[in-house]
């Protein structure tokens, strides 16, 4: 195939594909999204600090490139069948149902504040290993993320 069909059969396919973008997100405006769109989500900084009891703390961002807003409402992981989010209220935790992530925005999975909570953990990670885990939201697909366990006291904030 010469390079100027190719060029002109691509050309084709993207307004063929824009036509359908156009037509799915003002079908969908009722649900009150001004875009429609996916969310676009990224995940970076993950970590897990190297547990000392049976019970572990798991950090990161969630950087939403996107007009929509999505929602982390649940972490699976296999270290452990006891995995939950929280937040941190007047330096208690407590679990939450979901986490927003905002459009245009992020979720921070930081010390001291929201984290990811591993409970009766089934092994103990050591610094240098690293914990899948699956990230679950309300829109978006799981995302599957390594955390890289790092020393107890890792804090990247600190600085
Ligand atoms: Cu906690």
């Amino acid at each position: 195939m010469n390079r100027r069909t190719t060029t002109l059969s691509a050309s084709v396919a993207l307004a063929a594909a824009l036509a359908l973008t156009g037509c799915s997100s003002s079908s969908d405006s009722s649900d009150g999204a001004a875009s429609g769109g996916k969310p676009k989500l990224e995940v970076s900084g993950a970590f897990m600090p190297q547990p000392v009891m049976d019970m572990a703390g798991g950090f990161l961002t969630i950087k939403n490139d996107s007009a929509t807003a999505d929602k982390l409402t649940s972490v699976t992981s296999d270290i452990s069948d006891d995995v939950t989010i929280h937040e941190t209220k007047n330096q208690k935790m407590q679990p939450v149902k979901s986490f927003d992530i905002p459009a245009n925005g992020e979720l921070k999975l930081a010390r001291g504040g929201n984290h990811i909570m591993f409970m009766e953990l089934k092994k103990k990670p050591k610094q240098g290993e690293k914990v899948s885990i699956e990230l679950h939201f309300e829109k978006s697909d799981p995302i599957k993320v390594d955390l890289p366990v790092e020393a107890a006291n890792h804090n990247p904030q600190q600085h």
